[in-house]
């Protein structure tokens, strides 16, 4: 094959940690991500559909720029934040948590601590997000700083409006290194994992698919779920689940007077199963917290709340198994890039005030829906 037309990047498939059995995470070597050639972006794209986050290390000195130009990759045509400016509205649940570059308005920065200067943001507290902020049931304060939660499952997707981003980037520019932490789901199961503190958790939609009974496979094939209009901001009077898989239903829900105009046409009803654009499996891809009603394959529409949640809840549990969740372990310079409409993702951990901590974290809104079931024979 001729020099031009090869990649010096190689993919080395991350082994999961023992007594785990996830199928995700892979480390990119040798790749210069200010001066990507063609085949250097084909491998990067094949490696991140294969295997649904990506990472390559050493990234300290990545611009915010080429970090945008990084995430682009997988949508040329996308050019603006994943939640456009609906994080201006301070009721939402995500206005604490991210803070805009100014030269780089798709770049957001999050972490933890007082930051003096970062990107042209000035005297900035980042705070990271606790499950205390979150949850119905928390975690006693003595329990925390050994303990924590798995903070909110999730997509990163406006789901209003805005078509969910492809991929989402994160750079790890400064990480605070602790111990180790129990992460419990405390949902009677028994069921904890033993993570970094502050890891990013990721569990794959695929393998959540692939666990389903056939009879359940096919109702998530021929399920939609409908979103909440202005999710983030109509959950943000009701409390999470212990798992940060789905909210308690409690009535708590902000209703259609307390949240700004809804435009019909902008209310998403989006597949239950994504498929892989490169590789064509399905994921069950469903944002937990945000979903409002199911409709199903006879038209019929699931509008109780309780309902609703609980069917979803089923489905999503089984894939959030602890042997099923990859937990990164960050360290400065780390790089990754992860498949949006392919994994489920959550923030875990709390840190000090004086244990500061920052990430560069870039996506798009899509500029294509997503690929339902239904597309592809
Ligand atoms: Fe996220």
């Amino acid at each position: 094959m001729p020099h031009a037309t090869t990649s010096n990047i190689t993919v080395r498939p991350l082994p999961p940690g023992p007594g785990s059995t996830y199928t995700i995470g892979a480390e990119l070597l040798n790749a210069n991500l200010e001066s990507l050639t063609p085949s250097d972006e084909a491998t990067i794209k094949r490696a991140l559909y294969d295997h649904q986050v990506i990472i390559f290390k050493n990234q300290s000195t990545l611009t915010p720029a080429a970090q945008y130009s990084v995430t682009r990759l997988f949508d040329p045509a996308a050019t603006s934040y994943g939640h456009g400016k609906t994080l201006d509205a301070k009721r939402s649940v995500l206005h604490p948590d991210l803070k805009t570059i100014p030269h780089q308005p798709q770049v957001q920065v999050i972490g933890n601590g007082f930051v003096d200067e970062f990107e042209g943001l000035r005297d900035i507290t980042l705070k990271h997000p606790h499950h205390r902020t979150f949850h119905r049931d928390v975690l006693s304060d003595e329990d925390d700083r050994e303990n924590t939660r798995f903070y909110r499952w999730h997509i990163d997707a406006a789901l209003y409006d805005l078509e969910p981003p492809m991929a989402t980037s994160l750079l790890a520019v400064k990480v605070p290194k602790t111990e180790y932490q129990t992460l419990r789901y405390d949902d009677g199961t028994g069921d904890q994992v033993r993570v970094p503190r502050g890891s990013t958790v990721f569990v794959s939609g695929e393998t959540m698919y692939d666990v389903l009974s056939e009879e359940d496979k096919k109702f998530a094939r021929d399920t939609k779920v409908q979103y909440a209009p202005h999710p983030y901001i109509w959950m943000s009077g009701a409390r999470s689940r212990s798992t940060g898989l789905g909210m308690v239903s409690e009535g708590l829900e902000l209703d259609a007077a307390q949240l700004p105009p809804v435009e019909e046409d902008k209310i998403k009803i989006l597949p239950m199963c994504w498929r892989n654009p490169v590789t064509g499996r399905l994921a069950l891809q469903i944002h937990p917290s945000a979903v409002q009603k199911l409709v199903l394959k006879d038209g019929t529409v699931v509008d109780d709340l309780k309902e609703v949640r609980d069917i979803v809840y089923r489905l999503q549990r089984p894939g959030i198994a602890p042997e099923l969740v990859f937990p990164v372990d960050w360290e400065e310079g780390d790089f990754a890039i992860f498949n949006n409409r392919g994994v489920l993702h959550s923030v875990t951990g709390s840190f000090l005030p004086e244990e500061v901590r920052i990430f560069r974290q870039c996506n798009m809104a899509a500029s294509q829906p997503v690929e339902g079931p239904e597309e592809s024979a």
